[in-house]
């Protein structure tokens, strides 16, 4: 008897440390466990193929819940903060050393009743709607966010992020965000004010970032990992990391921000494809498009918000040619295309495998460290049910002159973990998580 009661007893005392461990955790923000990161879920939108995280802040007079779409080129948060009301919140003023950080360029005023958004002499910061190209200067601000730690297994614990900045959203910007209930972009490009940039010196973590898109949220949430690893992907056992492919990340040196100072370089993330294979054979066209020319005109980015892959019309319609004709000696059928995409084929007479349709693998050839590394498309990062028993290339034509050669877009990444090493300027890939039985949607827990 006596033996139990202690046993209860020393059962209790364990669990008021943990408690105390975790409060005392919960109350320093600078204090992560060792092996931890900082973790946001990613949802993907079937209608609008576009990626969305959540994050909130919980402040004295405020709790806010915030949808915001995952913008990896961009260069700041902002939310709608017409509904915000904390106490704890402060705008920063013109020509401060935050607004500087934050490229804060105009000084605004503001007509109507003073609320976080609307004040004078604030600093004004650039935001953009990729989708409508609207431009506008909005109030920039701070206040302390809420953010989760992960051991890369399960989503731990909640921290405060202090003096978090951001901009307050106008109305029109808000407008043609896609998805009804979007009412934010959450921006990850190289400049100080990004999401992953405020975090990892928030809490000391190294300055890296690591995306996992899931191609659908049905049966779980991707991830958004801050400050390294380990990257778990349930129900593998192992840190992900460990196969990582490593690529340099470039930089594009003219600016490709809608408003940007002369002469600065890109913030946006680029890397060297030096050739694309299909089933092994080289696609051939002009090679020059694959480097910047002086006006930062060519290259290879990464973007999450182009749901395709988007390629220059002149090595798009040649990888079109070769990829029907590796699928035609497969016995693949091609049938009438449904834009907007240029092959497509009779599903049925596609085979199945283990990451999907089992289709041409096509290969992005990318400068290494000693060797080159590829990127390996194959599968369901390759094809889209466009309609009934018709899977297409979901790849598209980006006309005869766009700004970049090549947009690596959302479909393409899905499934493979991305780790963006900002301190390295090195981007680690892993291959399709499907060959290892898992993905980018599954459930963390508490
Ligand atoms: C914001 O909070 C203040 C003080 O608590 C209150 O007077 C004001 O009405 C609130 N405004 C909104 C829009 O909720
Ligand atoms: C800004 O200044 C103008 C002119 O002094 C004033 O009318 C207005 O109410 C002020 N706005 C805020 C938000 O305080
Ligand atoms: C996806 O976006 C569409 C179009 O904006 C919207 O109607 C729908 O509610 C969104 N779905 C989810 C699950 O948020
Ligand atoms: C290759 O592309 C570059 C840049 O667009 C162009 O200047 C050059 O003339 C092209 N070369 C050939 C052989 O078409
Ligand atoms: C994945 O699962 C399949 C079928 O359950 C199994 O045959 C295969 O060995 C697994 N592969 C890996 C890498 O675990």
């Amino acid at each position: 008897m006596a033996t139990s009661k202690s046993h209860i007893a020393t059962l209790i005392f364990f669990f008021l440390i943990t408690i105390v461990a975790f409060s005392y955790a919960a109350l320093d923000p600078n204090k992560l466990p060792k092996n931890t990161a900082i973790h946001f879920p990613i949802r993907k939108n079937q209608t609008t193929l576009q990626y969305y995280t959540t994050f909130d802040f919980l402040n004295p007079g405020s709790f806010i819940v915030v949808d915001a779409l995952i913008d990896l080129g961009a260069q700041s948060v902002w939310f709608d903060c017409r509904s915000y009301n904390s106490s704890s919140y402060k705008r920063a003023s013109c020509g401060s050393n935050k607004c500087k950080k934050a490229m804060g360029s105009v000084c605004l005023g503001c007509n109507l009743t003073p609320r976080p958004g609307c004040s004078n002499n604030t600093c004004g910061v650039f935001a953009y709607n990729p989708f409508t190209e609207y431009l506008t200067a909005q109030e920039l601000g701070e206040d302390t966010m809420r953010a989760s730690s992960t051991d890369g297994r399960y989503v731990l614990i909640d921290y405060d992020v202090p003096k978090f900045q951001f901009s307050c959203a106008d109305e029109d910007i808000l407008q043609g965000l896609p998805g009804d209930n979007t009412k934010g972009l959450v921006g990850l490009a190289r400049t100080q004010v990004s999401l992953a940039s405020q975090i990892s010196s928030s809490f000391n973590l190294p300055p890296k970032f690591a995306l996992c898109l899931p191609s659908s949220s049905k049966n779980g949430l991707g991830d958004i990992f801050i400050g390294g690893g380990p990257y778990y992907m349930p129900p593998v056992i192992g840190d992900q990391s460990s196969s990582f492919a490593r690529t340099p990340l470039v930089v594009n040196p003219v600016s490709t921000a809608p408003v940007s100072s002369e002469g600065s370089p890109s913030d946006e993330y680029f890397i060297s494809v030096k050739q694309i294979e299909i089933n092994g054979k080289h696609v051939s066209f002009n090679s020059s498009l694959l480097s910047f020319d002086k006006n930062g005109v060519g290259g290879t980015k990464i973007s999450t918000i182009a749901p395709y892959t988007t390629l220059h019309a002149s090595i798009y319609k040649r990888l079109l040619k070769d990829f029907v004709k590796e699928a035609t000696l497969k016995k693949i059928k091609r049938v009438t295309s449904v834009a907007p995409f240029g092959a497509c084929f009779d599903s049925k007479t596609i085979s199945k495998s283990i990451t999907g349709p089992a289709v041409p693998d096509i290969d992005l050839v990318l400068e290494g460290n000693m060797v080159s590394e590829k990127f390996k498309l194959s599968g369901s990062n390759l094809m889209v049910e466009a309609k009934k028993n018709v899977l297409c290339l979901a790849i598209v034509d980006g006309g005869a002159e766009p700004r970049t050669s090549i947009v690596l877009g959302g479909h393409q990444l899905e499934d493979h973990l991305l780790e963006f090493d900002l301190s390295t300027s090195i981007l680690g890939f892993t291959p399709s998580l499907l060959l290892s039985n898992t993905s980018c949607s599954h459930y963390r827990l508490f």
